[in-house]
């Protein structure tokens, strides 16, 4: 089946796209009695999770139906601040009523093959228990085209099938070292969001969404699920280039 054309919706500014975007997520899961969500790092989604953990979009989530994982993670200490878990417990998870054990950051302690081993094991079974589906994916693309953390190139591009979860060991984008979910992973997804803000990014915004296919040079192009939903949220400055 082929996935329909993603929806896009432009804000002003920067901070309405976050706000947006959280009024989104928080309408999406609101009904929800048990939900997989697929969290990222990067610069805009802490505006979110602020908005999210804080009334009144705090007391529509259903905190205690969820279990998050993250779409990649850096392979860095639960404490450093690069550590996407470690934002993302700062800026909302330690706010909101969601039982630890529903929480599944990427183990970074072990080195990076086993990292991705365990958690390819978790991703598997998270999605038995959801019925082979993610909820909501909430993702950001950088402005080489990389969303999550397969970067232009990269052989995370081309994993088998069965691969839900990869290792990287010369990401582009510091640190070097992380753990990402594969394109086979995230198109589990019932509904992406895609955030994506800033001037620097519009020229690849204009490529991924109206440019030819090319998802080696262009890996967010292979995030399409084919029973989901995908949104792109910009600020004007991230769609400017676009026709
Ligand atoms: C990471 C992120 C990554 C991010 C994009 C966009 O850990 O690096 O998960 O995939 O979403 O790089 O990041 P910015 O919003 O910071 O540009």
């Amino acid at each position: 089946m082929m996935s329909s054309k993603p929806e896009i919706l432009v804000y002003p500014t920067v901070e309405e796209a976050q706000a947006a975007t959280a009024r989104q997520i928080a309408d999406l899961l609101a009904p929800s009695s048990r939900a997989l969500v697929v969290l990222s790092g990067g610069a805009a989604p802490p505006g979110v999770f602020h908005q999210l953990g804080q009334p009144p979009l705090r007391n529509l989530v259903p905190w205690h139906a969820l279990s998050i994982l993250w779409a990649d993670e850096r392979l860095v200490p639960f404490h450093d601040r690069e550590n996407n878990y470690f934002q993302t417990r700062k800026t909302l998870l330690d706010h909101v009523p969601i039982p630890s054990e529903q929480v599944f950051p990427v183990a970074t302690y072990y080195p990076v093959e086993e990292a991705a081993r365990v958690y390819q094991n978790q991703v598997e079974a998270l999605l038995e228990r959801h019925a082979g589906q993610i909820d909501l994916a909430l993702l950001g693309m950088g402005p080489d085209g990389h969303t999550a953390s397969l970067f232009p190139g990269f052989p995370q591009l081309e994993a088998s099938p069965e691969t839900l979860v990869a290792p990287v060991t010369d990401a582009p984008k510091p640190p070097p070292t992380r753990v990402t979910l594969t394109a086979h992973a995230l198109n589990r997804a019932r509904r992406v969001i895609f955030l994506v803000a800033g001037a620097d990014k519009a020229p690849m915004v204009r490529q991924v969404l109206q440019g030819a296919y090319d998802p080696q040079r262009l890996p967010a192009q292979l995030v399409r699920p084919p029973v989901g939903r995908v949104t792109w949220m910009l600020d004007a400055a991230a769609a400017r280039e676009l026709a």
